[in-house]
């Protein structure tokens, strides 16, 4: 059994947790990076092997861009891990579109987590996570995976009950105000024209942003080595104090099983 790590994660928190789940399953691995994969290959996972798919989530789905390119995975009825990584707010229907996403593409939602990481845009909020017991939260949450794949009899007809509203609407998430540009100190050497997955950042001038493209993940700002590049203006201060405050509790890990 091969296991196949799916993952978008402009910020990093997603591939922690994708990491240290896919460490503890300790099968035979291969990686498809989708931020730095611009254009996904037709991906053919068969029955016997398991696919993890890990995105965050934006708006409370998963990213539009990465919705679309699940088009590109094919599954017989092979077993999927599906893991939705969220900044403290809440994760929605995400977990039910991910489900939907990947039946459709012949998968079985075998088990879901919901699993808490910084927030992108507001990195206050749940700060220093995942933190220790949110990785010990994933490694039993592995464990229990490793036992379903092993018993496939056991949920070879059945459906995983998941939380969400059936009749989402994830066209109704339009992105959020806030786009990151650069300052004086960039010094123009292109690496956040190469990781934007959308194409936003102009390379004679890499300061500038274009908003329409933009989709706020915070890749730049990442991968920036001058720390040139963030969100700026004070709604962004203001939308941050007020976030901070709402998203204060510590929430925890919540997992799902087919049986
Ligand atoms: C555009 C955008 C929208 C977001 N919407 C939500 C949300 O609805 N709920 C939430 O809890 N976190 C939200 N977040 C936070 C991310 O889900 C979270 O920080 C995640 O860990 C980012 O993953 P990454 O580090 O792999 O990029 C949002 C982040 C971005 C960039
Ligand atoms: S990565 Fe930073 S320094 Fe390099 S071009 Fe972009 S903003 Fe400028
Ligand atoms: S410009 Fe926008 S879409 Fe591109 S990497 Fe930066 S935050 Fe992401």
């Amino acid at each position: 059994m091969k296991l196949h790590n799916v993952y978008f994660s402009p910020k990093g928190t997603t591939k922690l947790c994708a990491d240290c789940i896919a460490d503890s399953l300790d099968l035979e691995r291969s990686d498809y990076d989708w931020l730095t994969a611009k254009e996904p290959e037709k991906t053919e996972i068969p029955s016997e092997d398991v696919l993890l798919f890990s995105m965050p989530i934006y708006g409370g789905y998963i990213p539009k861009l990465c919705a679309e390119r699940t088009a590109v995975l094919k599954g017989s009825r092979t077993p999927a891990i599906i893991t939705a990584v969220y900044g403290n707010r809440h994760y929605d229907n995400a977990l039910i579109q991910m489900k939907e996403l990947l039946e459709k593409q012949g998968f079985v939602v075998i088990a879901a987590g919901a699993f808490l990481a910084e927030h992108s845009i507001f990195p206050a909020v749940a700060a220093g996570r995942p933190d220790e017991s949110d990785k010990a939260a994933m490694e039993n949450f592995a464990q229990t995976c490793r036992g379903l794949l092993a018993k496939r009899e056991q949920w070879e007809n059945r459906e995983i009950e998941l939380p969400g509203n059936p009749d989402y609407d994830a066209s109704a998430f339009k992105g959020v105000p806030f786009k990151p540009d650069g300052d004086e100190t960039c010094t123009g050497c292109g690496a956040c024209v190469s990781v934007c997955p959308r194409g936003a950042i102009s390379r004679e001038n890499p300061r500038v942003t274009d908003e329409t493209l933009c989709i706020s993940c915070g890749a730049c700002i990442r991968i920036c080595p001058e720390k040139a590049r963030d969100y700026h203006g004070e709604a962004y201060q203001m939308a941050g104090k007020g976030f901070a405050e709402k998203c204060a509790a510590y929430r925890n890990p919540e997992t799902f099983y087919i049986i």
